[in-house]
């Protein structure tokens, strides 16, 4: 196969140009500096030809360019890729996973979140690109959001399981982190520490932080307002719907005791699960379309598993009627993408089945959203939104609930995209952030 370049020279993939042909876009190369010294040692050895895509801009071998300039050379052996920019992108990425030097840690999670988060890769998609497994590009993303990059810079060594280990804590926590395991590596007579010995480091700090009577951890809320601007990356993973983990260690923290049974019915991206583990609470998560293996396949609207019986702690987290109707599943059976009478029957009938599933002194916890988008079908009843909190409220009543708390759960301005607020705008139309948590007993 030939290809025309712009200057009407027909070119081989594989053939050798001049070196002021190629085009270095700072965006294409993932690394976030060149290292000199590899520069150095390149220029008296010979490589592998550059990757460059039609318009010849540089995909793969940003240091071997460097080294062929500083030699003095002047055309250089390229290979050409028929690719698109956004696939240079992920290709550029690859292809430093495997030869030459390699990415860090930190810079190959920062292109694996730019496809997935910018480029709307999706996660299986990135997956199969890699060639790994879904939770491997969610790691990833953690890494790129959580990991304290002035680590990175200072351990150059840091392996992908020992930054998937630091992310999941605080990025204030991370720096003590390191130095703990940097510490028991010593008295294990080794010059720096192995992920086993992070992961080991940070699980104490983390157990450290989850005990009140320490002062009080960065999750525990002391009144009835819960605000979180962020996820803690130790629980679920980017979901659509994921709320931060912090609300469920409250919840949990608050009504339930250690090795108490808690049941989740909408598990989503098992947040539920992971603060259970780390509670030390036993845990049943279901959900309609599972997500992770260790979440089980069932539809909530045919009642709860005979296991369920007698539980403690019912986690409920639905789809809040329509928002992200788009997003979930669209199973028979689904709580989304349905009429609102429906919505309420499904709701008023899982209430019920809460009250014959929980044991006596038991809670159900549900975490909700009015609606204030102008759904036709509510403008035709004449109604300005729908108060959903409100109508479950009276469902718990009348099951046989009392209610314990009311408790405010706002989410963030950033889950509005730049439409939404226009929207709203135009309609003249207040968005909705404020979400509650019934808590209701089963006195
Ligand atoms: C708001 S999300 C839950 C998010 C979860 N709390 C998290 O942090 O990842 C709601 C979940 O309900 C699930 N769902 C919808 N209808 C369901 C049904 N009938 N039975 C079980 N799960 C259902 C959806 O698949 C979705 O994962």
């Amino acid at each position: 196969m030939c290809l025309r370049l712009k200057k009407k020279t027909v070119i081989k993939p594989k053939t050798t140009i001049p070196i002021t042909d190629i085009i270095r876009k700072r965006e294409i190369n993932p690394r976030r500096r060149l290292d000199p010294d590899y520069i150095e040692e390149l220029k008296n050895t010979s490589w592998p030809p550059i990757v460059v895509n039609k318009e010849m801009i540089l995909i793969d071998g940003f240091h071997r360019l460097e080294a062929a300039k500083k030699r003095g050379d002047t055309e250089i052996e390229v290979q050409i890729k028929d690719i698109s920019l956004d696939e240079a992108l992920a290709l550029a990425a690859k292809l430093n996973t495997t030869h030459g030097k390699r990415l860090t840690v930190l810079e190959l999670a920062d292109r694996i979140k730019l496809l997935v988060e910018e480029k709307g890769w999706s996660q299986q998609k990135a997956a199969a690109y890699f060639n790994k497994a879904q939770p491997w590009i969610n790691h990833y993303i953690n890494i790129a959001k959580n990991l304290d990059s002035t680590i990175i810079t200072r351990v150059i060594n840091l392996d992908y399981a020992s930054a998937r280990e630091l992310a999941k804590l605080p990025q204030n926590k991370q720096e003590q982190a390191y130095h703990l395991a940097q510490k028991m590596a010593e008295q294990d007579r080794q010059s720096f520490p192995t992920s086993r010995l992070i992961a080991k480091a940070v699980k104490k700090i983390r157990q450290a932080s989850l005990s009140p009577t320490d002062g009080n951890p960065d999750w525990l809320k002391l009144s009835t307002l819960w605000n979180f601007s962020s996820c803690d990356p130790g629980f679920g993973f980017h979901y659509p719907g994921r709320i931060p983990g912090q609300i469920v260690l409250n919840t949990l923290y608050y009504f339930t005791q250690p090795n108490a049974l808690i049941v989740d019915p909408f598990g989503g991206s098992g947040t539920t699960l992971d603060v259970c583990r780390r509670m030390e609470r036993r845990c049943l998560i279901y959900d309609l379309c599972p997500a992770r293996h260790d979440i089980t396949g069932h539809d909530i609207s045919l009642g709860f598993p005979q296991e369920a019986r007698n539980c403690d702690l019912i986690f409920l987290d639905p789809p809040y009627w329509r928002q992200k109707r788009s997003q979930y599943t669209k199973d028979e059976g689904s709580f989304s993408n349905i009429s609102l009478k429906e919505f309420n029957r499904k709701m008023e009938k899982l209430i019920i089945d809460c009250y014959a599933t929980l044991n006596t002194g038991g809670y159900a916890a549900l975490l909700l959203q009015n609606t204030t988008e102008l759904a036709q079908e509510i403008t035709q009843t004449g109604k300005y939104y729908v108060d959903h909190v409100f109508d479950c409220y009276r469902f718990f009543v009348k099951a046989g609930f009392t209610p314990v708390q009311r408790i405010n759960v706002p989410l963030t301005w950033e889950q509005f995209a730049g439409f939404d607020v226009k929207e709203a705008k135009d309609e003249k139309r207040l968005l909705g952030l404020v979400r509650d948590l019934l808590i209701m007993e089963k006195a």
